[in-house]
């Protein structure tokens, strides 16, 4: 008989043979940062989060400065959206002004910038509309400019969200022909229509106006096409490949992380957040060991990034038990 017991018998050996450990460095947290003055808006399916306007950024900085994790991951809302989403490659847009806000303070913290149009267009898609289509390589030269404009306001790193095929490739020659040939891309690469974004559109204003994402976001029930979009992005120079949710798509997390030898970024998103924050809340679950326990699967299938709305709680948690 196999005695499996043996090594379970205290916390000091199931310590010792722990396989799988979270750390601050492995999260980053998203923030959303609307147009505005002195803005602190709660999202109502969202409880804990937030829109900031930049003026009170430093309240969630600050927060961010302190728990040790490594970094922000942005989203703009802008007061004004068009046909084009032109605020999203603005100059002075909203994320723009963010970026170099948080850069200028808060040196340290690495700064991604979700790129993609639907919280920036008037029909919320992520691409350019024309006939009711979305417009795969229409939509490219914006989603460059929008890349290198951010880049310009001192973003760390690149993050597009919008599932348009060649995306990766455009946008990394793009910032090369800018000079910033040191910019990583994290491609969210395998992205997947979820309702499990549902609470992020309140949060960001992005859901689209007329129709759905299915003619660009990966259908559910695919894995091996998973495996061939990152296998596409890497091609197409990415740095770090997403997958997205998490929870639901872990499967999908563990065979990239055996099928390629690349940093991979999971994200544990709006509705992943909701329905534990709602159950807590109910007094339902334990939330800081599920938390604890979903983000541990979360690294254990392959993750070597965490982006989670959790994260200043987790980080919060794990030093408490240091
Ligand atoms: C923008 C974007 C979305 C999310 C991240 N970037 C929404 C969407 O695709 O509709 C979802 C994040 C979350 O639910 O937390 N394309
Ligand atoms: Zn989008």
């Amino acid at each position: 008989m196999q005695r499996f017991r043996r090594l379970r018998k205290n916390e000091t050996i199931r310590s010792m043979m722990r396989e799988t450990r979270l750390h601050p460095a492995d999260l980053i947290y998203p923030i959303f940062v609307i147009e505005g003055e002195n803005i602190k808006n709660p999202v109502n399916s969202m409880p804990g989060v937030y829109q900031y306007s930049v003026d009170r950024l430093n309240e969630i900085m600050d927060k961010v400065k302190e728990s040790g994790i490594s970094g922000v991951l942005l989203f703009g809302i802008p007061a004004c959206k068009d046909e084009m989403g032109t605020q999203a490659y603005a100059k002075d847009g909203i994320t723009q002004r963010a970026v170099t806000y948080i850069k200028k303070n808060y040196p340290d913290i690495y700064c991604i910038v979700d790129v993609c149009l639907c919280e920036y267009t008037s029909h919320g898609h992520c691409g350019v509309v024309r006939d009711g289509q979305i417009i795969n390589d229409e939509t490219l030269p914006l989603l460059c400019r929008m890349s290198v404009s951010l880049a310009e306001a001192g973003a760390d790193m690149i993050a597009p969200s919008d599932m348009m095929d060649g995306r990766v490739e455009a946008i990394r020659d793009a910032l090369d022909l800018n000079g910033f040939e040191g910019i990583p891309i994290m491609a969210y690469s395998a992205k997947f229509v979820s309702a499990y974004y549902g609470p992020f559109r309140d949060a960001a204003h992005s859901a689209p106006g007329f129709g759905d994402r299915k003619s660009y976001q990966m259908d559910f029930a695919n894995g091996q096409e998973a495996i061939r979009e990152i296998a596409s992005d890497i091609e197409e120079g990415a740095d770090v490949v997403m997958v997205k949710p998490g929870l639901a798509y872990l499967d999908v997390l563990k065979e990239a992380a055996l099928t390629f030898e690349m940093p991979l970024a999971v994200y544990n998103v709006s509705g992943e957040y909701s329905m534990v924050k709602a159950a807590a809340a109910n007094g339902w679950i334990d939330e800081r060991r599920i938390v604890t326990e979903n983000l541990t699967a979360m690294k254990r299938a392959g993750a070597k990034i965490i982006i989670t709305y959790h994260a200043l709680d987790m980080a919060e948690w794990l030093e408490e038990e240091r």
